[in-house]
């Protein structure tokens, strides 16, 4: 399965930071044989697709209806209508702030597979939950409520995100990250059956160059979503750089 590497750029980047996404574009066509893109600010996606039209530009979340009296709200329709190519929906930031269910992420994704996006549906449980044995539950149970039913690759990826290590520098164990990953292709093959094989799982949550191969070697980690290290291309080459390299040496 070849590596999806995206960057969440979350509430960064006005038009000073064009240069830098067109720094990262170019970083990204020297690792072709890996899929990668950025999730912009709504207000950015436009003139970045402008900027570099060959790279995929995401959102970072959508509203379920197509139009309508949401005021400040952005349609999966709109996002597709300014050139973005895929969203993040049910970031755990969103369902904490936003307070979004499982089923608004669910009825978020299916808006934008209705739009034509693809979706990096996110999950991911918090210390608390962790330290009270619960992760395995917690997420599986969110992944449960999210997914829509005939979810597949070609739409869909999940993120696993540990809301413990986002933006803390934390990362869970190896172990850790295998059982979660394990645990979640299961559930995706035994609720999609092939489709679900096919399914990317990325991990987010403070990965950076340093541990990003690390992290990417890990069975079932089929990639990253990256928020802090994805705002400079000096930050996410690497990364990208690592995930070449575990394509090269799978190859060998
Ligand atoms: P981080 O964020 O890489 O800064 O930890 C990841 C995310 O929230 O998607």
């Amino acid at each position: 399965m070849r590596k999806l590497v995206v960057g969440n750029w979350k509430m960064n980047g006005v038009s000073a930071d064009l240069a830098e996404i067109a720094l990262i574009a170019e970083s990204a066509t020297l690792h072709d044989g890996v899929d990668s893109g950025l999730c912009l600010p709504a207000t950015l996606i436009g003139r970045a697709v402008s900027h570099v039209p060959a790279f995929p530009i995401g959102g970072q979340d959508c509203h379920m209806a197509a139009t309508g009296a949401h005021t400040g709200c952005v349609s999966a329709t709109m996002l597709a209508d300014t050139g973005a190519v895929m969203t993040i929906v049910g970031h755990s930031e969103r369902r904490a702030a936003q307070h979004e269910s499982d089923a608004d992420v669910r009825a978020k994704a299916l808006a934008a597979r209705a739009a034509g996006l693809k979706s990096i549906v996110c999950v991911g449980e918090t210390l608390e939950e962790r330290d009270a044995g619960q992760a395995l539950n917690i997420v599986l149970g969110q992944l449960d409520g999210s997914l829509p039913d005939d979810s597949d690759g070609k739409w869909l990826s999940v993120a696993y995100e540990p809301v413990w290590a986002i933006g803390t520098g934390r990362i869970p164990e190896d172990a850790d990250v295998a059982e979660m990953h394990a645990a979640i292709r299961a559930e995706l093959v035994s609720r999609f059956g092939e489709n679900g094989a096919a399914i990317r799982i990325l991990y987010g949550g403070s990965m950076n160059g340093d541990n990003a191969a690390g992290l990417m070697t890990i069975p079932n980690v089929d990639g990253g979503l990256i928020g802090g290290a994805s705002l400079t291309a000096a930050k996410f080459d690497p990364i990208l750089a690592a995930a070449t390299e575990l394509r090269k040496s799978k190859a060998e």
